[in-house]
C-alpha cells in the first residue's frame, strides 16, 4: 500500500516526543532525539517510532516500501505558519530602491509594495494565479513544508480576495500539503479607498469578511496593525468581527515600530503575534501571560535589508512559545524552512534545537495543528523528511541548499531528490 512506509537506520530520528502544544523556555531545547532510529507508517498515520532494531521486530512486512535512512537526519515535515502564498507577479525591483536606503514603509507609501502586488494579482485570471503560486507551492514542499499557513491580502476588494482564496482552496485540493487558510483582507488600504482607512475597514468587515465565513474559505482572520497601516483600535474592530464569526485569529504585531499589536493579539485571544521585531515590554508580558505563539519571520528583515531581527533569543527567555515562518510574499520570496531556521540561528541567536522546535510543533501550534502534525509520534500524521545531513545542527549551518533528499506526506513519498552525480 503507497501510505505503509517504513523508515530505518536515521542516524538521528528527530521525534519532539512531549506534549501536544507549543513548547516554551526549555522545552524548546528537548527534541526527544532517538538514534540509529525508525518509525512505521500505516494508513498514513505514524504507527511506531524507535530504535531500528525493535521498529522492524514489529513491522517488517513484506510489500513495505522502504527508505533507508543511514547517515541522514529524519525529522516532522516543517509547518510553515505564516505565507502569502497566492499572489501575481514579483517585485525584484525593489531591490535596487532597497539599496539605495529606501525603507519598507516608504516604498509602501510611493504606490510600491502591497499595492504594486495588488494591482498584478487583481489583474490576474484565476487560473494565472493558480499556476503562478503553485510553483512556489511545489518548491516549498520540496524544501520540507508539509503544512503550510496562506493568507490572502493583496485582492483587497470583494472578488479578488475571494479569488484568492479559492485559489488556495483549489491548491490544497491538487497538492500533497496541509494548507491553513486566512483572510487578510486588512493587509493595506487599496488606492480607491485612500486616506479613508474606516471605510474601508466598514467595507471589509460587512461587505467580504462574513462572505468568507460563509463559504469556509478561511480559518484564521489576520490584520496587518503597524503605525501607518491599521492602528490597534482599526485593527480590534476588524478582530472582534471575525472572531463574533467564529474565526482564530491572528496579528502582524509590531514589524517596524511598537504599534500596541502585542498587546491587541493578547486582548482578542488570537492565536499568534507575527514578526515582533520591536514589540513593547508590555506587548511581550501579554504575550507570555496569555500563551500566544510568537511567529518570528526572519526572512523579511533579510530581504528588506533591515537589521531590526526581532530578538529571538529574549523571547524564548521570557517564556513566549516562539516559531518560525518564511514569511513567502513577493518583498521576500523565500520557500525554504530550512534558510529560516540558518537566518534564526545566525540573526536571532537561537539554537538549532530551538529553531527545529520553533518550526515544527510550535509552528503547528500557530496555525491550530499542534494535535495532528509537528511531532513523530503514534497517532500523528505520517508527515515526515529525511535530510542528507548527520544530525539537525547541520540544518542551520548548511544554508543556501535544499538538504531533503525525500519528502513524505500522509505516509506517501511526495518529493524525492534526483540521483546524484556520481551514481
Ligand atoms: O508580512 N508586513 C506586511 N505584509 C507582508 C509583506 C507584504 C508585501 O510587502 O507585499 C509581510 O511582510
Ligand atoms: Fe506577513
Amino acid at each position: 500500500m503507497p501510505d505503509d512506509i517504513l523508515i530505518i537506520n536515521a542516524s538521528e530520528l528527530v521525534t519532539l516526543k512531549g506534549p501536544k502544544r507549543a513548547r516554551a523556555k526549555r522545552e524548546m531545547s528537548d527534541l526527544a532525539i532517538v538514534r540509529d532510529g525508525a518509525l512505521a507508517i500505516s494508513g498514513g498515520v505514524i504507527v511506531d517510532v524507535g530504535r531500528t532494531e525493535s521498529v522492524l521486530k514489529e513491522h517488517d512486512s513484506q510489500g513495505v516500501e522502504r527508505i533507508d535512512a543511514s547517515g541522514k537526519l529524519v525529522m516532522p515535515g516543517f509547518v510553515d505558519p505564516h505565507t502569502h502564498l497566492v499572489y501575481g507577479g514579483s517585485r525584484e525591483f525593489e531591490l535596487e530602491f532597497k539599496a539605495k536606503g529606501k525603507s519598507y514603509l516608504e516604498i509602501l507609501k510611493g504606490g510600491g509594495g502591497i499595492l504594486r502586488t495588488v494591482k498584478d494579482t487583481r489583474a490576474a485570471s484565476a487560473s494565472d494565479l493558480f499556476h503562478q503560486s503553485a510553483r512556489r507551492l511545489e518548491s516549498m514542499i520540496a524544501h520540507g513544508s508539509t503544512t503550510i499557513e496562506a493568507k490572502s491580502g493583496y485582492g483587497l476588494d470583494r472578488d479578488s480576495e475571494l479569488k484568492i482564496l479559492e485559489t488556495t482552496r483549489k491548491l490544497a485540493d491538487d497538492y500533497p500539503a496541509d494548507i491553513v487558510p486566512t483572510f487578510l483582507g486588512a493587509h493595506a488600504v487599496p488606492s480607491e479607498y485612500e486616506g479613508c482607512p474606516d471605510d474601508y475597514l466598514s467595507f471589509v468587515i460587512e461587505d467580504v469578511l462574513p462572505e468568507v465565513r460563509k463559504r469556509k474559505l478561511a480559518e484564521f482572520c489576520d490584520v496587518f496593525c503597524e503605525k501607518g497601516v491599521f492602528t490597534a483600535d482599526q485593527s480590534r474592530r476588524v478582530l472582534l468581527a471575525a472572531k463574533e464569526l467564529g474565526m482564530k485569529l491572528k496579528v502582524h504585531a509590531d514589524e517596524f515600530k511598537a504599534s500596541g499589536g502585542a498587546e491587541l493579539a493578547a486582548e482578542v485571544g488570537a492565536v499568534s503575534a507575527d514578526h515582533l521585531a520591536r514589540p513593547s515590554d508590555d506587548g511581550l508580558m501579554a504575550l507570555v501571560r496569555k500563551d500566544v505563539v510568537g511567529v518570528l519571520l526572519p526572512g523579511t528583515p533579510y530581504s528588506s535589508m533591515s537589521k531590526e531581527y526581532a530578538d529571538g533569543r529574549r523571547l524564548i527567555d521570557l517564556g513566549i512559545p516562539v516559531a518560525l515562518g518564511t514569511d513567502l510574499n513577493p518583498n521576500c520570496w523565500n520557500e525554504s524552512m530550512q534558510f529560516t531556521i540558518s537566518l534564526a540561528c545566525h540573526k536571532m541567536r537561537m539554537t538549532p534545537a530551538e529553531a527545529i522546535t520553533a518550526a515544527t510543533i510550535n509552528s503547528a501550534a500557530a496555525v491550530g495543528m499542534e494535535k495532528r502534525v509537528g511531532t513523530l509520534e503514534r497517532g500523528k500524521r505520517g508527515d515526515v523528511i529525511v535530510l542528507d545531513v548527520p544530525s539537525h545542527a547541520h540544518v542551520p549551518y548548511r544554508f543556501g541548499t535544499n538538504l531533503c533528499s525525500t519528502v513524505v506526506k500522509d505516509g506517501r513519498v511526495v518529493w524525492e531528490k534526483a540521483a546524484s552525480l556520481d551514481s
